[in-house]
């Protein structure tokens, strides 16, 4: 690596990831640069951990998340603390999410939290003093998951500028398309192709807040996009953010990926998705060398190796013993106590946490926490 990505990386020491924008673009190409120097030589980062703990606060099922973290970890030299199943922490009695963080930051050095409350990472940054990393809140934002798209791009193609995605699946609850929507946004020439049906669009105010900065279509035919594609990311439909059962069983099966759809792309296309996979990818289609999935959850690790070094402000062979403090989270200067129109925003779910909106340029509120605008 070179001294201008070194200087880069220090920039990353203490903070915390909430959401795509918290990371410039330069920051986020150090990043990359440090998970390709992991893969390349693990044996200089296998111990750069060795007194450092990682802990996994997991209010919500994962398999490849948080396991992905706690290998990532030990890979590191470091150790792991936490629940999969917050039936089995006080969460379970009625402590609020900045009560459980505040204790845990002073256990751990750094920590990974997945929510089914929109906002609630920051919620817990706010309430300790160790580095937060938001590992899924509700269907709000996953910047890791965007962290393994974004590097398994960056090792399979090489560029990020002047390409044609497909979303496709359930673009409303799926936070990794919004996380991913809004980390493309920044390159060069990038083209959106959003497939869905009616019910499952691309949220609006995503669309509005990205503005001019991206450039998209909307279809519901798949075999119309294929064509176009340079990576077609498929999503499952999320039947757990369903009120309506009926509509989740209606919606499922909307698109389905087999090999007729495959002959219709191009021969370099990549197929991406964040797993786990329900029926939205049939199984003989893995065969094809343009299934990327799998190896998607492997560069996963690595690049959260890359981001837990570069958050605790690590360097090989240097063993530090003093603990990483947490940048402070930032908020809208002239953000006020409106209260948040959204049911599964932290704000409205844990009774800790008050009401946050900064002003928008149109006039509006938007909550500092899940970024709903109230209109
Ligand atoms: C995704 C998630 O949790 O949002 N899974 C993951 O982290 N790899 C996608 C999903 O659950 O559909």
């Amino acid at each position: 690596m070179d001294q201008k990505t070194m200087e880069i990386l220090k920039g990353l020491k203490g903070r915390s990831l909430m959401a795509p924008f918290d990371f410039s673009v330069e920051e986020l190409d150090a990043l990359f640069c440090l998970g390709d120097d992991i893969i390349d030589h693990p044996e200089k980062y296998a111990a750069i951990c060795s007194n450092k703990i990682l802990a996994t606060l997991f209010y919500e099922p994962s398999t490849r998340t948080r396991l992905s973290f706690e290998t990532a970890m030990c890979r590191l030299g470091g150790k792991v603390i936490g629940f999969a199943d917050p039936k089995a922490s006080s969460v379970s009695k009625g402590e609020t999410i900045g009560d459980t963080a505040r204790i845990i930051g002073g256990y751990a050095d750094i920590m990974a939290m997945r929510h089914f409350v929109e906002g609630a990472q920051k919620a817990a940054a706010m309430s300790c003093s160790i580095p937060v990393i938001n590992a899924g809140d509700g269907g709000h934002q996953h910047p890791t998951q965007t962290l393994a798209d974004l590097m398994t791009i960056h090792r399979l193609k090489g560029h990020f500028d002047n390409l044609t995605i497909g979303m496709c699946g359930d673009l409303k609850y799926g936070r990794t398309v919004h996380s991913l929507l809004m980390a493309m946004s920044r390159y060069e020439n990038v083209k959106f192709v959003f497939v869905a049906p009616d019910e499952l669009k691309m949220p609006q105010h995503l669309i509005e807040e990205l503005g001019d900065s991206i450039s998209f279509v909307e279809t519901k035919s798949m075999e119309e996009a294929m064509p176009q594609l340079d990576v077609l990311y498929m999503t499952r439909v999320q039947q757990e953010r369903f009120d309506d059962k009926e509509q989740y069983e209606r919606l499922k099966d909307s698109y389905i990926l087999d090999k007729e759809k495959m002959a219709l792309a191009k021969e370099d296309m990549m197929v991406l998705h964040p797993l786990p996979r329900v029926n939205e990818i049939e199984f003989d289609v893995d065969e094809d060398p343009r299934a990327l999935y799998f190896d998607q959850a492997i560069y996963g690790m690595y690049v959260r190796m890359a981001l837990i070094v570069a958050l605790l402000g690590l360097e090989p062979g240097v063993t530090t013993w003093e603990k990483t403090k947490r940048l402070p989270i930032e908020i809208h200067p002239e953000a006020k106590a409106v209260p948040c129109t959204n049911p599964k925003c932290v704000t409205n779910n844990d009774r800790a946490v008050k009401p946050l909106a900064r002003p928008t340029e149109d006039g509006h509120w938007a909550c500092e926490y899940c970024d709903t605008v109230m209109k």
